[in-house]
């Protein structure tokens, strides 16, 4: 039985094949399959020699490495001996590479305020910063608390954290004072950083506010300082609070960057668990620089005259590595956008493209769907032809939205990167390299160089291609996780005891004859329909290809004869909720996918619960498909009116 082994079904297939046209290739740095293959093969008959001639090659090192890897599993220290510094390999390296005068961040504000700083500027904010916290007394280790807006002040507290061998814990700006004292306890925080408020959608949220409730029940917080963005009332608590501008006018520019061993903890980012305790994952130094940098560069085939926006909030994994980390160590140009993609119109985001001439462009699905949704017509007004490379991350991408972005976006012009990674492996694990491997809409193809994903059963043997499994990795990297904050059993017991040696992501996936991977949705997804284990994202692909769906999700809802049956929610892109669609939507599926998955009911919905970095959370749909009054944890829902709606919307 399929149970037991750990296989799920695939019932998907994708058919279509976009290689990179002959003008992308012959620019890019890695030109060929044959070339991409070259370098993967050499490198995984060697990892460790691979990484350590990275290393040596793409760090600054203040004294050279003893040890590529000391290997405890699941403990890894990488560069053994050896001391770098982040804060220095984004700037001063810049610097030194002749790039100080060069733009840096481009930034604009909700509000339509822009700043432009070059490296030097930053370098500038940067040393000041670093010499305000030590002032507050931040000692190599301490953990400070970041809850701000996406302003260039955001970058400039985490390098200094970093420049000083401060650990950074950004919790992203939208989470309650309950979720920012939880998260500051555990990491017992010394430091706040926070503004007096953040716009959104023109309006500006009191984040002061939300911080004295958080600091009331935060103990190890010593000094809170704020930045001034809204000019909103706040109240400064005499000896805690401190403003931000205050203490930068005494700050000296001059603040070398320490030189720190090659595992001094970067920073903490705290992920939702299944459990609801938040989950603190610990990245270090030299390796997770590394990884950021390289995979920039690689993912993103990197040039000189390149504008790159990744639309990630820095309160997520996506906003540490490819706003921060990875485009500052290579020396890009990035853009920075403070607000909604939907303010003051819903074409901000191509209005922001057109202005700045954006080449590269990451951004998520749930994005991408929300683009469609808004309309075309949104797209039509702007001019993308700067954009010459697109990127996806978060979720699957269905190929419908795929191809929608390929066309509408990219002009049929841009490859589309879609990047599979976790919070936990610190940057890219598997990606087209753009200029190199021919993308299939869905796929996030192949695995980096010096990344080695293998699918297996329960009892840890590869499955047979094409059929799904549990994803895992079989050698440590360097930007891997090194632990959870305070917490060694549990990062043991998560991640590397169920599948012995190897670990496991908790997604599962399938590998095609090509060697291309299809990320199949989390493991505790899957839904089991009569002994077939199908996954959520191939389901929901199929509804989405019809062209009244926006978005769907799909869950297994109990059933006394076939142990589950499917239950999907939709959300509509044009007309109407109806018995009909209904209908129609089941023959849909049936005719894309077959009768083994066509849903027994649907749902329709004005909206999908989200997280608020905007993946689709199915435990809740699960426990609202099978009619449970109370649903499970919720503290990292995005939308709380969500869940009514959903209620009511089902009522109907
Ligand atoms: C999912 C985000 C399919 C996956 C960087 C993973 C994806 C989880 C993709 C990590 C993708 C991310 N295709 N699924 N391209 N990218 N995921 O920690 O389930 O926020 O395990 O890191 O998102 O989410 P996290």
């Amino acid at each position: 039985m399929s149970e037991q082994t750990g296989h799920v079904d695939t019932v998907m297939v994708e058919q279509r094949i976009f290689p990179p046209s002959q003008s992308f290739a012959s620019r890019a740095s890695i030109k060929s399959l044959s070339e991409y293959q070259q370098l993967y093969d050499a490198a995984a008959a060697d990892l460790e020699g691979y990484w350590a001639a990275e290393a040596r090659q793409h760090l600054h090192w203040f004294e050279p490495f003893q040890k590529t890897l000391q290997w405890d599993e699941p403990f890894a220290q990488w560069f053994v001996g050896g001391k770098t510094n982040a804060s220095y390999n984004c700037l001063d390296a810049q610097i030194a590479a002749g790039r100080g005068d060069q733009v840096a961040i481009l930034w604009e504000g909700e509000p339509g305020d822009t700043r432009t700083l070059t490296y030097r500027d930053l370098h500038c904010e940067v040393c000041k910063f670093a010499n305000v916290l030590k002032s507050l007394g931040v000692q190599p280790g301490d953990v400070v608390s970041i809850y701000m807006p996406m302003t260039p002040e955001l970058p400039v507290a985490m390098l200094a954290c970093a420049r000083i061998g401060a650990v950074h814990s950004v919790i992203f700006a939208g989470f309650s004072a309950e979720a920012v004292a939880d998260r500051n306890n555990d990491a017992k925080a010394k430091i706040q950083l926070t503004s007096d408020g953040l716009y959104r959608r023109g309006k500006v949220l009191p984040l002061k506010d939300t911080i004295d409730e958080a600091l009331a029940k935060s103990s190890t917080v010593e000094k809170c300082v704020v930045l001034k963005r809204a000019g909103n009332a706040v109240q400064m608590k005499n000896g805690r609070d401190i403003w931000w501008h205050e203490a930068m006018a005494q700050a000296s520019t001059d603040c070398p960057a320490t030189p720190l061993d090659s595992e001094t903890p970067l920073f903490i980012l705290y992920t939702s668990g299944s459990t609801g305790k938040p989950k603190g994952i610990r990245h270090t130094t030299a390796g997770y620089n590394l990884y950021a940098k390289r995979t920039f560069q690689m993912v993103f085939d990197h040039q000189d005259d390149d504008i790159f926006w990744c639309t990630a909030d820095c309160g997520w994994i996506t906003g540490h590595s490819y706003v921060v980390y990875g485009p500052l160590s290579a020396g890009a140009k990035i853009l920075m956008y403070e607000g909604a993609p939907n303010w003051p119109e819903e074409d901000r985001f191509w209005a922001l493209i057109e202005k700045y001439r954006v080449t590269i462009l990451y951004t998520a699905p749930t994005a991408i769907r929300a683009f469609i949704k808004w309309g075309d017509h949104h797209v039509d007004k702007h001019d993308l032809t700067s954009l010459r490379l697109l990127g996806s991350v978060g979720e699957g991408i269905n190929p419908e939205a795929w191809m929608w972005y390929y066309n509408k976006i990219g002009g049929g012009r841009c490859p589309i990167v879609d990047t599979w990674w976790q919070t936990e492996t610190g940057g890219i694990m598997m990606s087209p390299l753009p200029g190199a491997i021919a993308t299939k809409p869905g796929s996030c193809t192949k695995p980096l160089p010096g990344v080695r994903p293998r699918i297996v059963d329960e009892k840890g043997q590869d499955v047979p291609l094409g059929r799904g499994g549990m994803l895992c990795i079989d050698h440590p990297w360097p930007g891997m996780l090194r632990g959870i904050w305070g917490d060694d059993a549990r990062y043991k017991e998560q991640y590397w005891t169920k599948i012995p040696g190897m670990y496991l992501t908790g997604d599962n996936a399938r590998c095609d004859t090509d060697g291309y991977f299809w990320i199949m949705g989390r493991i505790d997804d899957v839904i089991n329909v009569s002994g077939h284990r199908l996954s959520t994202i191939e389901v929901e692909s199929a509804l989405v290809s019809h062209p009244s769906v926006a978005e769907a999700a799909a869950v297994g809802k109990p059933d006394e004869i076939r142990g589950q049956v499917l239950s999907v929610f939709v959300t509509l892109r044009s007309g109407q909720p109806s018995d009909e669609l209904r209908t129609a939507l089941k023959m849909h599926v049936r005719k894309e996918i077959g009768a083994l998955a066509q849903p027994d009911d649907i749902h329709f919905t004005s909206a999908l619960p989200k997280t608020r970095s905007g993946k689709i959370m199915r435990r809740l749909l699960r426990d609202i498909a099978s009619g449970k009054e109370q649903v499970g944890d919720t503290t990292t829902l995005e939308d709380y009116t969500v869940l009514a709606k959903l209620r009511s919307d089902d009522e109907s």
